[in-house]
């Protein structure tokens, strides 16, 4: 357990902390009141350890580009998310998602070969063909469907799957146990079941692949495990990173981004009214800013003393990077809790920063741009069919969104 409070000093406060009621597209308000006059405090975490928690948007970017920084997990003092994945932490093979350069470094170029924009641009197509697809399935039917479920969900899973070469069948298995992979409050237990099933069943298709190689990831990984590059293990962990963060994130946004266009219908009229990708782009950036999906805290550990925002963050020292106040840091953005598709904000950190920075962005941002580019104009009377209050949002996932979006056309 890491750092202790000097003696009187208040106790901080529990995180993760809820979201107001009624705000559900805003972070906590006890977080955000602290970005600007307080961009580094401390908080309580599940274990009782008191890291510190890095709101605001500079600080976060120096810290994620500090090399004194580490995501190495089994290292004393990281502040883990839960009991589940600290119980993992000392199991789960190396990978880009637990070490630091230069051991990094080596994973992430055999990742990131088939993300890179060119690669990825390839996809665009595809992207809108499934898009298409299942939005006639879904209009096909009677309303009100689920957006999650007709939508949402599946095209990134596709898309992912097909990447990778993991069969599309297989992805009710998948999904269950990439649910429990981000539930913020999964059990030891139901962590190390749940990671012993993904990893069998990828180990299996990596030695299938060995035999009969095809033109996908899985494929590449199994090659490298033949020339004896990396472990049948290692090749699993990466193949499986590269599915559970590949189809829950940009799941999440889909579904979020659809409902927060609904309740702003003047910025609704922006992407169903352009045809140009530039405007379209742009959109797609503002709602990775404004929503923040990524809203439990990205975990680090300090290996020296580091001195950043007028305080000290000790060797050993836990750090929780929470991207989404960042996104709101009213001295990056001017009214940061607008959602504006007119505004510029590239520079947002729904993606981390530095070297652990997202694989898989450019595939995101096609698949966003892709249903946001087509869905209004597809269906201008697209609509909730039910009300904000009832809606069900991910407040216990380790990415935000909503579990069902309920619409009617
Ligand atoms: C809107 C969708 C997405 C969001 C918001 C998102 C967000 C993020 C963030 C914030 C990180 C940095 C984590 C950290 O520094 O601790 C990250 C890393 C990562 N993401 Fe994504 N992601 C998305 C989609 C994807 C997709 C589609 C893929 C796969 C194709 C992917 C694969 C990865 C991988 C492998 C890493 C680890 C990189 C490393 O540690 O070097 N992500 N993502």
């Amino acid at each position: 357990m890491s750092e202790t409070l000097a003696p009187g000093a208040e106790a901080p406060p529990y995180f993760p902390m809820e979201r107001a009621e009624g705000c559900p597209f805003d972070p906590p308000g006890e977080l955000r009141a602290t970005v600007a006059e307080r961009p580094l405090s401390r908080v309580r975490i599940w274990d009782g350890s008191s890291p510190w928690i890095v709101t605001g948007h500079a600080e976060q970017r120096a810290l994620l580009s500090d090399a004194r920084v580490s995501v190495d997990d089994r290292l004393p003092g990281f502040p883990h998310w839960n009991e589940g994945i600290a119980t993992m932490a000392p199991h789960r093979p190396d990978s880009v998602f637990n070490r630091d350069a230069p051991v990094h470094t080596r994973y992430r170029r055999m990742m990131t070969a088939p993300f890179t924009f060119k690669r990825v641009q390839a996809m665009r197509p595809v992207a809108q063909r499934i898009t298409d697809e299942l939005l006639d399935a879904m209009t096909a039917g009677p309303p009100p469907a689920d957006l999650v479920a007709a939508l949402a969900l599946p095209l990134p899973t596709l898309i992912i799957s097909e990447i990778l070469g993991v069969p599309y069948e297989d992805h009710e298995f998948v999904q269950h146990h990439a649910t429990v992979a981000v539930d913020r409050y999964a059990t030891a237990e139901q962590a190390m079941q749940s990671f012993a099933a993904q990893v069998q069943y990828l180990v299996g298709l990596v030695e299938q692949r060995a035999g009969e190689p095809k033109d996908d990831v899985i494929s590449d990984l199994a090659k490298r495990v033949t020339e004896g590059e990396i472990t049948a293990l290692e090749a699993a962990q990466m193949g499986l990173g590269l599915l559970v963060a590949g189809h829950e994130t940009s799941a999440n946004m889909i579904g979020l981004g659809t409902l927060a266009l609904l309740e702003n219908p003047e910025q609704l009229a922006v992407v169903r009214d352009s045809d140009d990708p530039a405007v379209i782009a742009d959109a797609v950036e503002e709602l990775l800013r404004y929503l923040g999906i990524i809203h439990n805290g990205q975990r680090r550990v300090a290996k020296d003393d580091i001195e950043i925002a007028g305080e000290v963050i000790r060797a050993g020292e836990g750090i929780i990077i929470e991207l989404s106040t960042a996104n709101r840091d009213p001295r990056t953005y001017t009214d940061p809790d607008v959602l504006d598709l007119g505004r510029s904000s590239r520079d947002h950190n729904a993606f981390g920063f530095g070297i652990h920075q997202c694989v898989g962005q450019q595939l995101a941002r096609v698949e966003l741009q892709v249903v946001f580019g087509t869905i209004f104009k597809r269906i201008p009377t697209l609509q909730l069919a039910t009300t904000v209050d009832k809606i069900e949002f991910k407040h216990d996932r380790l990415a935000y969104g909503v579990y069902e979006l309920p619409v009617k056309w």
